[in-house]
């Protein structure tokens, strides 16, 4: 049986019942096959499996965009139910951020780039959210995935720099069967633009291959994703990058590991992806 809890004391005692080792799966909802590998890793490994579901206000940039945020607690209740999870922490807002709240979490150098360049403030909200919660649960393990990969490396550096007895594990990403990877917010493509979204995937491997034909010009490997991209008219480019992958600053040579990694809007939807060259990413 799935217990759902809204408050800190409900957790906090529905934990209490509980045996360890905990292992928490923090979503913000609208659940799909990618939350879904999370949750089964964290019960594989773990004797009690507590899954986050909370809007997080504090990393979205604009009202629109939150507002936009699909949500339906029912549906991800049961998926959760049907994927054996024990705990759903499902609050509302003022019971992640008590009255007064005023601290954030603010990580640097790996957090500036990327997402972080296109969002400002996005994860100061995601490293401030994610330590709440890591002090919340007090679990042995959290699980993300790979999909968001500079959030899994912010996310990383944070729970080492606080001293954070929760280990970080990164899932690989869960893929559609046209190779676009499982986001809450395709639902926001029209048909057309979801007929046009694998690109972000075929523009990846494009580099990929070139860099298994052994380009190492990161700029080659960049005009490679752009060329791809750009067969895809329904596709407005974010950003396309190929980054060191332990630092996540931009190459001239791929040398050694590496992260290419790329945003491109359709409409009003913004979509990202990833694929690691060489080795784990960071
Ligand atoms: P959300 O977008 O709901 O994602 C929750 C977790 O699922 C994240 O770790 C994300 O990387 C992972 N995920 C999403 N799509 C995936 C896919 N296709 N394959 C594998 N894993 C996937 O990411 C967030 O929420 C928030 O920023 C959060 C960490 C909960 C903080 O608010």
């Amino acid at each position: 049986m799935t217990r759902v809890v809204r408050t800190r004391a409900e957790l906090r005692d529905a934990l209490a019942a509980s045996p360890r080792p905990y292992g928490l799966v923090p979503t913000m909802g609208w659940l799909h096959e990618g939350h879904r590998a999370l949750m089964g890793r964290a019960r594989a490994e773990n004797a009690t499996t507590v899954v986050s579901i909370f809007v997080n206000p504090r990393q979205f940039g604009d009202a629109a965009d939150l507002a936009q945020y699909p949500r339906n607690e029912a549906r991800d209740v049961a998926t959760c139910e049907a994927e054996g999870v024990d705990i759903v922490f499902a609050p509302p807002v003022e019971e992640v951020y008590p009255p007064g709240f005023d601290t954030v979490v603010t990580v640097g150098a790996i957090a500036r780039p990327l997402e972080g360049a296109a969002r400002p403030g996005h994860f100061d909200g995601v490293a401030t959210v994610v330590a709440i919660l890591f002090n919340l649960v007090g679990a042995e393990r959290a699980y993300f995935g790979q999909k968001d990969a500079q959030q899994v490396a912010v996310i990383r550096r944070m729970a080492i720099d606080l001293a954070t007895p929760t280990e970080v594990i990164a899932c690989p990403t869960i893929r559609e069967a046209d190779g676009l990877a499982m986001s809450s917010r395709n639902v926001h493509l029209t048909p057309d633009e979801r007929r046009a979204a694998p690109v972000l995937r075929r523009a990846l491997l494009a580099a990929r291959s070139a860099w298994e034909d052994g380009e190492r010009s990161a700029e080659a490997l960049r005009a490679r994703m752009r060329i791809e991209l750009a067969s895809e008219p329904l596709a407005s480019v974010d950003y396309v990058s190929v980054a060191d992958a332990a630092s996540l600053r931009e190459l001239d040579r791929v040398e050694g590991p590496a992260l290419l990694s790329l945003a491109v809007r359709f409409g009003s939807t913004r979509l990202i992806d990833n694929e690691a060259l060489g080795a784990p990413g960071p």
